[in-house]
């Protein structure tokens, strides 16, 4: 019979990704709840893929929820972190493999520091690990997992345990060589995300 790619990591992440868009937000842990999926704003599923921009409006999110949007086919994570969760980022850099994201081909220039954001409270990356695809699971408390007794919230791909902290950072010794992306993004108001289209350029398309 067809292997039909079960045992490939890639089309697993796929359909962990398809499975997160319909049914909603990842909730993972006490006090992580549900979102709702927006689509009334957003452009048509073809003009989506071809890469048009999309609006999230965050309005509604909680801290330590996480939005899922689709945008050019790929799951854009939108989480808003606690203090305690930003406070532990620095305390991680020792143990990641591109602390101060000097891979420039990650994230857009204006994405820096250990947050890896425009607002220090609000982090939107693209959510799909860096080794072969795979959508990680947001592990958002800070407390001991089986896999690092020391975790201090972070994402963890459970196709080949590479391990990111709440900034997409990569930790050392993991299949994945870079850091999650952080996709270009603006704020349209306090409440408004555009996905797709850079500060600078917001009057121009998407990037
Ligand atoms: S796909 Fe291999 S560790 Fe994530």
């Amino acid at each position: 019979m067809a292997n039909q790619g079960v045992n490939d990591p890639v089309n697993q992440g796929r359909r962990r990704f398809l499975t997160a868009t319909t049914a909603v937000v990842g909730a993972v842990g006490a006090g992580f709840v549900a979102v709702p999926f927006i689509k009334s704003w957003n452009p048509s599923a073809r003009a989506k893929l071809a890469g048009a921009p999309v609006t999230a409006d965050i309005s509604a999110l909680a801290e330590g929820q996480r939005l899922i949007m689709e945008w050019r086919g790929q799951p854009i994570w939108i989480v808003k972190r606690s203090k305690a969760i930003l406070d532990a980022l620095p305390t991680l850099d020792g143990h990641l493999r591109d602390p101060k994201s000097e891979n420039k081909d990650q994230q857009p220039a204006y994405i820096t520091g250990e947050g890896r954001s425009i607002k220090p409270e609000i982090s939107v990356l693209v959510g799909l690990c860096t080794h072969l695809g795979c959508s990680p699971e947001m592990k958002a408390e800070i407390r001991p997992e089986p896999f690092d007794p020391e975790w201090k919230g972070g994402y963890f791909c459970p196709c080949h345990k590479s391990r990111f902290d709440m900034a997409g950072r990569v930790f050392q010794g993991v299949p994945a060589p870079t850091n999650l992306v952080v996709p270009p993004h603006h704020y349209e108001n306090d409440n408004t995300i555009i996905i797709g289209v850079d500060p600078s350029s917001s009057s121009k398309g998407a990037a």
